[in-house]
């Protein structure tokens, strides 16, 4: 078993950061509700509770309050902002309303350079705050070891319990030395090493794979993206030849999709790879078709066909793998206010169909995002495949506003594929969240040498964003705006605009389907 740290969470939008940053310390860090029993936190042998800030306030009638025996067992804890308001709360402390509300950058002053939080840390700190409450006096047995303009509890600790609560939020990245202080903690306080590495990981999941599978044979919908391709890769190392993808093109892939996933997986890995060919079906149905939504709906009931249809052609098999990640499988805490808790991402949701009659393998399911990409490159996927965008499961039938056609089809994917050509040639590819071409079904006129054209537009979407939640456009030099723009115009024929979409999200979304 890893040595690892719980965080409670209180709702706060940042406890997924929290997480995150002791992981990126090399501990494992798992995510429980504010109202796990101390018992049930015991039996998990942590090194440490980390409690997360809340958009709740400790006094509100509906407070998310954790069972008091947390503070009992002996660990070391650490209160983020709204945590320490808990010290207060349940250790004889006072928490008021404060005249304002702290919010937005300040500067901390530490008082105490010998607390083990600060250990290597200038006397001065950059730090973000986001809190109304305020500490106004101290829980028994604690002392103030830092400040701010506003508060004269900044940061507070109780040595002899190692207790720790910080008013100011070190997980994220507006305070820049946060990840040092989370470090701290982990590591000089709690003691942890570094036993969390994805090196590390491989050898467990393998053994927990063979554990659960036995002899039995597992099938995994392949579908090029990041997390299917990861999973991929691991179940295979696990029991080789008695994984089965199974890889459908939908007729709406990019270019070159369909051949990197033969090449990667079936030539380079030697995984069974079943490559179903469905896009004539796929595009017999989509013919005529032009609601957004009804195309999304054809294209997932004709993918669940399919791929059930295939199932039954792979041979026997007890188990489905997924890559489910771990943001899906934590338990969002519904409060008011926490972002996270409200917006579900529609897509995806449901998945494949409980009638099919398979045990689950879901082998990242306790991994983020960045651990997944790690984990893809210590199995040896090329970066192509492990530093993918990501990219919809309708495919470009979304990036072709009106009806799908085999025409309109390949203007897309001979555009589409020149902005992915500059964009990684320019490195752009991998620093932004994604960047695509759309085919609108607008023409206009222009002139090529001396004729007079009538032809389409293509949108060129490039987005920012930290999980596809919001996203705001990216400001792409000028020189490769220009171009993607001339080679396209040159190149695709049937296209002779583009223009460049300077929409964030809200209030557009990513895609424009
Ligand atoms: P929107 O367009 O809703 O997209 O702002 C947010 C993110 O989700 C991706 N996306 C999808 N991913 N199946 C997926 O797996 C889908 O049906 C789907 N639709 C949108 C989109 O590319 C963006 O990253």
């Amino acid at each position: 078993m890893n040595e690892q740290i719980v965080i409670l969470d209180f709702g706060s939008q940042y406890t997924q950061v929290i997480a995150r940053r002791v992981r990126e310390g090399n501990v494992y860090s798992q995510i429980l509700r504010f109202d796990t029993p101390a018992k049930q936190i015991a039996a998990l042998q942590p090194r440490g509770i980390i409690l997360s800030g809340s958009p709740s306030s400790v006094y509100a009638p509906n407070a998310p309050l954790p069972d008091r025996n947390i503070f009992e067992l002996g660990l070391p804890v650490m209160g983020i902002c709204y945590g320490v308001q808990l010290f207060a709360q349940f250790l004889g402390g006072k928490v008021e309303r404060g005249r304002k509300r702290e919010y937005g950058k300040g500067t901390l002053r530490i008082r105490n350079r010998r607390c083990p939080l600060f250990a290597n840390l200038p006397r001065t700190l950059q730090v973000w705050n986001s809190h109304g409450d305020k500490l106004t006096r101290l829980p028994r047995g604690f002392k103030s070891t830092a400040v701010t303009d506003n508060s004269e509890y900044a940061a507070i600790e109780n040595l002899k319990r190692k207790f720790f609560g910080l008013q100011f939020h070190p997980e994220v990245v507006h305070t820049p030395r946060g990840r040092e202080i989370i470090s701290n903690f982990v590591h000089g306080v709690c003691g942890c090493g570094r036993d969390w590495t994805m090196r590390n990981y491989i050898e467990q999941a393998v053994g927990e794979i063979r554990a659960q599978v036995g002899k039995e044979r597992v099938i995994l919908g392949l579908s090029g993206g990041v997390d299917s391709s990861v999973a991929a890769a691991l179940l295979h190392k696990a029991i080789g030849a008695r994984l089965t993808c199974i890889f459908v093109n939908n007729g709406v892939l990019r270019g070159r999709e369909a051949r990197i996933v033969r090449e990667v997986f079936g030539r380079h890995f030697h995984i069974r790879l079943q490559y179903e060919d469905a896009s004539k079906l796929f595009l017999k149905r989509l013919k005529g078709v032009t609601d957004p939504e009804r195309k999304r709906k054809i294209i997932g009931r004709t993918f669940i066909e399919v791929f059930d249809a295939a199932t039954k052609r792979a041979g026997q098999a007890a188990f489905l793998a997924q890559g489910t990640l771990y943001p899906d499988v934590i338990e969002s805490v519904p409060i008011a206010g926490n972002p996270a808790a409200l917006i579900k991402s529609h897509h995806n949701v449901g998945g494949l169909p409980k009638k099919m009659k398979f045990q689950l393998v879901e082998p990242l399911k306790r991994l983020f995002k960045d651990e997944v990409r790690q984990l893809g490159l210590e199995l040896g996927l090329p970066r192509e495949i492990v530093f993918r965008q990501p990219f919809p499961g309708p495919g470009l039938a979304v990036r072709i506003l009106g009806e799908v056609t085999r025409t309109r089809l390949e203007i897309l994917r001979n555009a589409d594929s020149i902005v992915l050509q500059e964009m990684k040639n320019s490195g752009w590819y991998y620093k932004i969240w994604q960047s695509f071409a759309v085919l609108l079904p607008v023409r206009s006129v222009g002139v090529m040498g001396d004729e007079r054209t009538y032809d389409y537009t293509i949108a060129i979407r490039a987005v920012e964003s930290q999980d596809g939640m919001t996203a705001d456009w990216v400001r792409l030099p000028y020189e490769l705006m220009e171009k993607l723009a001339s080679r396209i115009i040159n190149e695709v024929k049937g296209v002779n605009r583009c223009v460049f979409d300077i929409t964030s999200k809200p209030p557009g979304t990513i895609e424009w389907e």
